[in-house]
């Protein structure tokens, strides 16, 4: 398969920075592009999976959405990663807590994910359980909170195939098991990506609702207290 793909239009790869930041929502996309970055062009709206490309101080770094799940963000971040050029994607993401120690609005930087998914093995014939995030990539993203003075958790998340659950208790089954600190939908599948196709894959996570205490943001809140975790992400970039 070759450029433009059937979920990316552009011609061209150079339009794709080598570091690719990627919310779950388009939007966000938007949002972080118009916020931090300059000089910004559009590079993707086909099914509205909005994606720019700009600099920020100076770098060129393009910010782009994944959609929800890991077959969404399977799609785009393996199109970016094969067909574009693309050398390292951020998901900047949102989570539930499983922990009484992950509260609202922490932001934790993702070591590994444990997955119940089927993607890694169908796609790839990997059969782990467990998908780590790119080494180097997170001890970058670790050192830019650092440099930004942000408090982080770090550990092990679960990537799920499903938000809503009617039956089993996640608690149990899964965070205790496994030692998950919290819970998304995205980071298995592009770790499975980044390291089958030897590229770089990190991740950060705002806690937007608690599986524990049960308090959850508003979208709006939730659209606008992620600046943390953007900062983090965009100094990252800047290594
Ligand atoms: N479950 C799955 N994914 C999520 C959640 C959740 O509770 N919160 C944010 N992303």
């Amino acid at each position: 398969m070759a450029i433009p793909t059937p979920h990316i239009e552009a011609t061209t790869p150079d339009v794709f920075a080598k570091t690719v930041l990627m919310p779950g929502d388009p939007l966000r996309a938007k949002y972080i592009a118009d916020t931090y970055l300059e000089d910004v062009i559009k590079v993707n709206n086909v099914r509205n999976m909005f994606g720019y490309t700009g600099t920020y101080h100076g770098k060129k770094v393009t910010v782009m959405g994944s959609g929800m799940g890991m077959p969404s963000i399977g799609i785009y971040s393996y199109e970016l990663f094969q067909f574009y050029g693309v050398e390292e994607i951020i998901r900047i993401g949102s989570c539930g807590s499983y922990s009484k120690d992950a509260h609202l609005y922490d932001v934790i930087v993702v070591s590994d994910a444990y997955s119940e998914s089927s993607y890694a093995k169908v796609a790839f014939g990997m059969n782990q359980k467990i998908m780590k995030g790119t080494k180097s990539l997170f001890n970058q993203l670790k050192k830019a909170a650092n440099q930004l003075h942000i408090d982080v958790l770090e550990g092990r998340i679960h990537s799920s195939d499903v938000f809503y659950r009617h039956q089993g208790n996640v608690i149990e089954d899964v965070a205790n098991r496994h030692q998950c600190l919290a819970v998304e939908m995205e980071s298995f599948a592009l770790f499975a990506n980044a390291k089958v196709l030897g590229k770089k894959a990190g991740c950060l996570l705002t806690v937007s609702d608690s599986l524990i205490t049960h308090e959850e943001t508003t979208s709006k809140e939730r659209q606008e207290s992620f600046h943390k975790m953007m900062e983090i992400a965009l100094e990252a970039a800047l290594e």
